[in-house]
């Protein structure tokens, strides 16, 4: 546990939603910051520009993608936000997503239908989770027309991997873009960006990529780059996709250019990425058996689907529960910080696995909820 920036006192269950650093790490961010405290007009003027390609040169590699077509986000909302408000939607367009959509990609979406008279139509997931159903739904309505389709790779409340690279190729397959929201993937799978279908792809590196926070990409087809536009207009609004990202104003570059380090930090401490994905795999499936039997629940999530992240059904009596009212008892009575989401009719409590999880916060999470559920009756 030292290793990680965690204070030693949380009994933090939610590393999908900010993820958490290795001190190594924060200690590079922190030099990066120094070095332009120490020197604005060398580190902004001069030399940025050429330290950051760098640094999305070594990202890219790092996920299999092509360096001219990524560049660096402050998060996945951001990078989402600026491929819906550079696509030209227009009154009756239709954007099909998945009812586990993010919920801020969500009201994202429906702003820009406001704005452009096009429609949002939401594909159900039902739950227990079935992936060849899934494909079924959302190609009939890609096939009753689409201008746009956003795919979540893993859903966040639900945490379940979605078979997205084949529905991608399919989907383009029909002629319509495809937006992957990736905020989960980088660091969790392995990824060759480069080989995958898809016009846009959204992820973040400060979740599973162990980078500081505000560090995320977005990867850009070929066709795509010229017309893929930052959110700010900045000096190089025209100058092409990297250079007008990468300045949309002054700002603070340190976790950008601190985050192919931080990806080789965690990929180091934690002997490899295949090491920390399969105990990551075993992790969520042992909590998933474990939480399921004491719950008397069954579990949603089939094998293809497994993630880091674990989300389980909560006991019959605490379905109707208010999540929020249900984090809070588990914060502020057992100092469990968990997130739990109602989906698809189903209530469910959301476990991420990481080398920082501590296995007595799992057990005592399992007894607070049976705990919370003996007091509802
Ligand atoms: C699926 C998904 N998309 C997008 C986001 C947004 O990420 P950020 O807050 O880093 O922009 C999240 C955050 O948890 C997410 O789970």
């Amino acid at each position: 546990m030292h290793h990680w920036s965690l204070s030693t006192q949380s009994r933090f269950l939610n590393h999908g939603s900010y993820g958490a650093r290795l001190r190594h790490t924060v200690a590079c961010q922190q030099r990066h910051a120094a070095e332009i405290e120490a020197d604005p007009m060398r580190m902004l003027t001069d030399q940025l520009e050429a330290k950051l390609d760098a640094a999305r040169c070594g990202i890219a590699q790092r996920l299999g993608a092509d360096p001219e077509g990524l560049v660096f986000c402050e998060n996945a909302s951001t990078a989402i936000e600026s491929v819906l408000r550079s696509l030209p939607l227009g009154c009756g367009d239709r954007v099909v997503c998945l009812g586990h959509v993010y919920n801020a990609v969500r009201q994202a979406l429906k702003r820009r239908c406001q704005e452009t008279g096009a429609v949002a139509v939401e594909v159900p997931v039902s739950l227990p989770f079935d992936p060849m159903k899934l494909e079924q739904a959302v190609m009939a309505e890609v096939q009753a027309g689409a201008s746009l389709c956003i795919l979540d790779a893993i859903t966040s409340g639900s945490a379940l991997r979605m078979p997205w690279t084949s529905l991608a190729a399919q989907i383009k397959a029909c002629g319509v873009p495809v937006l992957v929201d990736g905020a989960h993937v980088p660091g969790q799978d392995p990824l060759a960006l480069r080989e995958l279908e898809y016009d846009w792809f959204a992820g973040n590196l400060h979740k599973w990529g162990g980078a500081p926070l505000g560090a995320a990409i977005l990867a850009a087809a070929p066709d795509r780059r010229d017309d893929t536009f930052a959110l700010l207009t900045s000096h190089h609004w025209e100058e092409g996709m990297t250079r007008s990202f990468h300045w949309t104003g002054t700002r603070d570059w340190s976790p950008w250019l601190t985050a192919p380090e931080a990806w080789d930090h965690l990929e180091d401490f934690s002997g490899g990425w295949d090491a920390l994905r399969e105990y990551q795999r075993q992790g969520s499936q042992a909590v998933d058996e474990a939480l399921t039997m004491a719950f008397g629940t069954q579990s949603m999530t089939p094998e293809a689907a497994r993630t880091a992240m674990c989300s389980v059904p909560l006991p019959a009596c605490l379905q109707s529960i208010d999540c929020e009212t249900l984090e809070r008892v588990l914060e502020q009575r057992f100092g469990l910080r968990v997130p739990v989401h109602a989906l698809s009719n189903c209530t469910m409590v959301r476990v991420s696995v990481h080398l920082h999880t501590d296995i007595e916060d799992i057990i005592a999470l399992g007894e607070a909820i049976l705990a919370c559920a003996q007091e509802q009756g």
